[in-house]
C-alpha cells in the first residue's frame, strides 16, 4: 500500500512506524513543514497505561520513550500563600522534540521515508497518487478544512488564553499548579518537569486579565518579560522560554475544541488533533493520537476493505474521544470558572482542582493519598462543627439551618406519591416516611403538598388545607420525631397550569380524563396544546394564594414539620411566574426578573413571617429550562439565588428543568450539580444538589468539593429506604446510628461487609 502522512507529529510518525510493523511492504512517506528537531511545544505527559499500550504496539520505540521518561507521583498546588501536596497520581512527562525524534528514528529504521521543510497545501493531489492518504496535520488541519463539507468540523473556541513555554526552573518533585493573583486578575500556571533540566510551563488565564495586561500589543519579549514578573516567587531566577517561532508574538492561543462529524473521505483519513482535541489541562492529546495511530494500523489489517476498516476506527475511536472529551470539558470549564472557587479554603480549593474532570472520585482518591484526603476529611468535619471522635467522610458531618441541626448530608428529595385521598395522606405515607427516616438520611422531605384542592397536580396528591390533614400529617411527623433522628421537611407548592393532571403513573401531565377542575397560572400560556389554558392570575387571585400558602404553613408548623420548602420549580404555580417561557404578564409581575420573582418572593415573605424564626425554609428553582436562551439559563440561575438570599432564604434546593416541553436535558452522571455548584459558589448562599446522583461516592466528592451542602437522591430512595445506612456499612463507617430493633441486622451487614472487603470494591 502507498501510504502519505501529511503531517510529522505523533499521530503521523506513529501510524507509519504502525503501519510498517504489520507489513514492511508498505510504501509511506511523512511529509513535515519543520526541520526534524523543530517543534512547537514542550513536554506531553503520558500515562503508564499509554505507555503500555505503545510497548504492546511497538516494544522498541515504546522501551526508547520509557527510558526519557521523568516520572513524579505528586501533585502540588501553590495558592493563598501555601503549597499543599497530594501524592500517588503516578505521571511521566517526556519532551515534545524528544518524542518526535524517537519517532522520526525508529520510522527511519524500519524503511519510512521522512520529508522536513514541506509544507501541504491540501490532500488532493496525494489522494491520487497514493493508496491511502493520513490527514495528521494537527489543531489547525488544512486538510479538514479543505474537505470541510464531509468531515463536518465543529469547532468550539474557549474562553480563556494561554500560551506553551519551558523553563529550567526545576520541577522534578511533583507536577505543579501556581495560582497568582495580579493587578488584573489571576493568572495560572500548570507546570512540570519532562528531562533533566527542561519544565513545560503553561500560563493561563482569562480573556479578560489577557486584556488588561495588554498582551496584544506586546513584542513576544516584552510578553515573556511580563510572564516572568507575574511567576518570579516561583522561577527561582530562571527564565522563560518560548518556540513558538511560527506563530506571531508569544503564541498566546485560545484552545480551540475540535470534533468532526466524519473522519474519513475516499481514501483520506484524519488522525490525532486533525480529527478530534482534548484540552491539554487532561494531557491526552498525544495518547489520543497515537492510540488512534495503533487502532488504524490494527482495522486496516484486519478488515477486507479500506472503508470497512475506516468504520470500524471511526466508530471505536469516537467513543474514546468523546469520553476523553467530556474528561476535558469538566476541566477546561473549571479553569475557565476558577475565578469562582478562589474564595475557597486551600484543602478545598485543592481538592476541587484534583477532582475537576469528574475521572478522580473520592475513594479513588483515597486510594492515590489516603493521608491527604483524611486531612482534606478532618478538615471537612471540623469545619460542619463535628463532635465525631474519628475522622467520618463528609456526608456523615452535620449540617445546621438555623436552630435546626441535621446528623448527616443525606436528603431524601420529594416525590409525590399520588396515594392521598382528598389530599390526606394515608398509612401509606405513613410507612413511606417513616421508612425513609428509619433509613438513615439526615432530612426527609416530604412530596409537594399542595395548599389548595384546585393546586393538586393530581387527585392523588397531598394537600394542607383541612384540619384532617394537619392532623394525619402530625402523626407522620411524630412518628418520626418518636422513632428516628432525621429531621422532617414538608414542601409546599400549587401546581398551576401542571394541575389538574393524571396519576404519576398514569399518563404524567396530562388532562385528567373525567372530572377536571379550572387552573390557573402566571399568564395563559398551556402547558401543551392538550392541557387546559390556565387563568392569568389576577391581583385577588394572588392575595388568596398567598394567605393559602401562609395557612398551610402554619398548619405545618403546628404540625411539628422542621423545615419548610417552597417549591418554585418544575413549572408549577410559582415556577410560571419565575420563568419567562410561562410569564408573559406585562405588569410588576412580568418582564425583567426582578418582576418575574415579585409573586415568588411576596409568598415567600409572607410564609417566612408565619413560620417559627428557628426553624428553616429552602426554596426548590429550575436552574436551568434547557431551552437556550429563552428560559432560564444558570446565569440567571444565579442572579435568582441572590435575590433569595436577600430575602433572607435559608438554602436553595437547585433542581432543573421540567418548565417546558421543549426542554432539551443533557443526562448524566450528577447533570444538575454544575448549576449547584455555580450557585453555592457564585451567590454564596447554601444549597441542595439534586439529580441523578446515586453513589456515595458522588455525594461525598460534591461535598467535598462545595458543590452543595446538602444531596439529594430522589429515585435511590425509591429502591431503597436505607441508602444511607447500607451505604455507611459498605463504606465501613460505623457511626450511624440504626433503630434498636433492627441492631442484629445491622451487626450481620457489618460482618459480611467485612468479611468480604465490601467496602473497597463497592466504592
Ligand atoms: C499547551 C499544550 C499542552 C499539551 N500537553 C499535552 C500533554 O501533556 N499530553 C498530551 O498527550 N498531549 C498534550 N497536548 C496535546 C498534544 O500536543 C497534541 O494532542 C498532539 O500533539 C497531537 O498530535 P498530532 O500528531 O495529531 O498533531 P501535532 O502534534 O500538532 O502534529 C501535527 C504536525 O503537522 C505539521 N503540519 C501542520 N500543518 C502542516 C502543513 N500544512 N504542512 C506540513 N506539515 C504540517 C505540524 O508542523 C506538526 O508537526 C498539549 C497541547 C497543548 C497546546
Ligand atoms: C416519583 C417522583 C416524584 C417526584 N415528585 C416530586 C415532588 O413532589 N416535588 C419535587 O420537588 N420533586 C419531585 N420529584 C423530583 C425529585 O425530587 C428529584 O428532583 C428528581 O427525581 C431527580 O433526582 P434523582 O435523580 O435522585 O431521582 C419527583 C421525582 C420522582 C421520581
Amino acid at each position: 500500500m502507498k501510504v502519505a502522512c501529511l503531517g510529522g507529529g505523533p499521530a503521523g510518525l506513529y501510524f507509519a512506524i504502525s503501519m510498517k510493523l504489520r507489513d514492511a511492504a508498505h510504501d509511506i512517506a511523512v511529509y513535515e513543514r519543520n526541520r526534524p528537531d523543530d517543534t512547537f511545544g514542550w513536554g506531553v505527559v503520558l500515562s503508564d497505561e499509554t505507555l503500555a499500550n505503545l510497548s504492546a504496539n511497538d516494544p522498541v520505540s515504546g522501551e526508547a520513550i520509557r527510558k526519557h521518561f521523568a516520572y513524579w507521583d505528586d501533585i502540588a498546588v501553590h495558592y493563598r500563600g501555601q503549597r499543599t501536596v497530594s501524592t500517588g497520581h503516578g505521571f511521566c512527562g517526556i519532551g515534545r522534540k524528544r518524542l518526535l525524534i524517537l519517532l522520526q528514528q525508529r520510522a527511519r529504521e524500519l524503511g519510512v521515508k521522512l520529508h522536513f521543510e514541506t509544507e501541504i497545501e491540501g490532500a488532493a493531489e496525494f489522494a491520487k497518487t497514493h493508496d491511502l492518504v493520513i490527514a495528521s496535520d494537527g489543531l489547525n488541519s488544512k486538510i479538514r478544512n479543505e474537505f470541510a463539507p464531509c468531515f463536518r468540523p465543529e469547532t468550539d473556541v474557549r474562553k480563556c488564553r494561554f500560551v506553551w513555554l519551558g523553563t529550567h526552573q526545576k520541577f522534578d518533585d511533583a507536577f505543579t499548579f501556581i495560582f497568582e493573583e495580579t493587578e488584573h486578575g489571576w493568572v495560572w500556571a500548570h507546570a512540570y518537569q519532562f528531562d533533566q533540566d527542561t519544565a513545560t510551563f503553561i500560563i493561563e488565564c482569562s480573556e479578560a486579565t489577557w486584556d488588561k495586561f495588554g498582551f496584544t500589543a506586546m513584542t513576544k519579549d516584552e510578553s515573556i518579560a511580563t510572564c516572568e514578573r507575574i511567576f518570579a516567587n516561583y522561577l527561582g531566577g530562571h527564565g522563560l522560554m518560548s518556540n513558538a517561532r511560527h506563530l506571531r508574538g508569544l503564541g498566546w492561543l485560545n484552545f480551540p475544541r475540535v470534533l468532526c462529524e466524519r473522519w474519513s473521505h475516499e481514501n483520506i483519513v484524519l488522525m490525532g488533533d486533525a480529527a478530534a482535541t482534548a484540552h491539554f489541562s487532561i494531557g491526552s492529546g498525544t495518547k489520543l493520537a497515537m492510540e488512534s495511530a495503533i487502532a488504524l494500523a490494527d482495522y486496516l489489517q484486519s478488515e477486507p476493505t479500506m472503508q470497512a476498516a475506516f468504520r470500524k476506527y471511526e466508530d471505536a475511536r469516537r467513543s474514546e474521544v468523546l469520553r476523553l472529551q467530556s474528561a476535558a470539558r469538566n476541566s477546561l470549564e473549571w479553569f475557565e470558572n476558577v475565578e469562582r472557587y478562589l474564595h475557597l479554603d486551600p484543602v478545598q480549593f485543592n481538592y476541587s482542582l484534583l477532582t475537576r474532570s469528574q475521572r478522580i472520585s473520592h475513594e479513588n482518591l483515597r486510594l492515590r493519598d489516603k493521608a491527604w484526603l483524611e486531612g482534606a476529611e478532618a478538615w471537612f468535619q471540623r469545619r460542619a462543627a463535628s463532635n465525631s471522635p474519628t475522622v467520618r467522610r463528609p456526608m456523615f458531618a452535620p449540617f445546621r439551618l438555623r436552630e435546626m441541626t441535621l446528623k448527616n448530608r443525606i436528603v431524601v428529595s420529594p416525590m409525590a406519591q399520588y396515594k392521598a385521598v382528598d389530599g390526606c395522606p394515608t398509612d401509606w405515607h405513613l410507612v413511606h416516611y417513616g421508612e425513609r427516616a428509619k433509613g438513615g438520611a439526615g432530612l426527609v422531605c416530604i412530596e409537594m403538598t399542595c395548599v389548595s384542592p384546585e393546586g393538586r397536580i393530581t387527585p392523588g396528591c397531598t394537600g394542607m388545607y383541612a384540619p384532617e390533614h394537619e392532623a394525619a400529617w402530625k402523626r407522620i411527623v411524630d412518628f418520626v420525631h418518636t422513632e428516628t433522628d432525621a429531621k422532617i421537611c414538608c414542601q409546599l407548592g400549587h401546581s398551576g397550569a401542571k394541575g389538574s393532571t393524571q396519576l404519576g403513573w398514569e399518563e404524567m401531565d396530562a388532562p385528567l380524563r373525567q372530572g377536571n377542575w379550572p387552573v390557573l397560572s402566571a399568564s395563559e400560556v398551556r402547558w401543551s396544546p392538550r392541557n387546559q389554558r390556565p387563568k392569568a392570575m389576577d391581583r385577588a387571585d394572588m392575595d388568596r394564594m398567598r394567605d393559602q400558602f401562609v395557612a398551610a404553613a402554619r398548619m405545618a408548623a403546628r404540625a411539628g414539620f422542621d423545615m419548610l420548602e417552597l417549591h418554585c420549580a418544575h413549572g408549577y404555580l410559582l415556577s410560571s411566574f419565575i420563568t419567562p417561557l410561562t410569564n408573559k404578564r406585562t405588569d410588576d409581575y412580568g418582564g425583567s426578573l426582578a418582576n418575574r420573582m415579585r409573586y415568588p418572593l411576596e409568598v415567600f415573605h409572607a410564609v417566612r413571617l408565619a413560620w417559627p424564626t428557628g426553624k428553616p425554609i429552602s426554596v426548590r428553582i429550575s436552574a436551568n429550562d434547557w431551552v437556550s436562551e429563552d428560559g432560564i439559563e444558570p446565569e440567571d440561575a444565579v442572579a435568582i439565588a441572590r435575590m433569595l438570599q436577600d430575602a433572607d432564604v435559608d438554602i436553595c434546593n437547585v433542581s432543573a428543568g421540567q418548565t417546558s416541553i421543549h426542554a432539551r436535558p443533557v443526562y448524566g452522571r450528577m447533570f444538575q450539580t454544575p448549576f449547584s455548584d455555580r450557585i453555592r459558589n457564585e451567590a454564596g448562599i447554601a444549597t441542595m444538589a439534586v439529580g441523578n446522583i446515586y453513589e456515595p461516592d458522588h455525594v461525598n466528592s460534591i461535598l467535598m468539593a462545595g458543590r452543595a451542602d446538602l444531596v439529594c437522591l430522589a429515585r435511590p430512595h425509591l429502591a431503597d429506604p436505607y441508602w444511607t445506612l447500607h451505604a455507611a456499612a459498605r463504606l465501613g463507617d460505623r457511626g450511624e446510628i440504626w433503630p434498636a430493633p433492627y441492631y442484629q441486622g445491622r451487626d450481620q451487614l457489618y460482618r459480611l461487609a467485612e468479611s468480604t472487603g465490601t467496602m473497597a470494591a463497592s466504592v
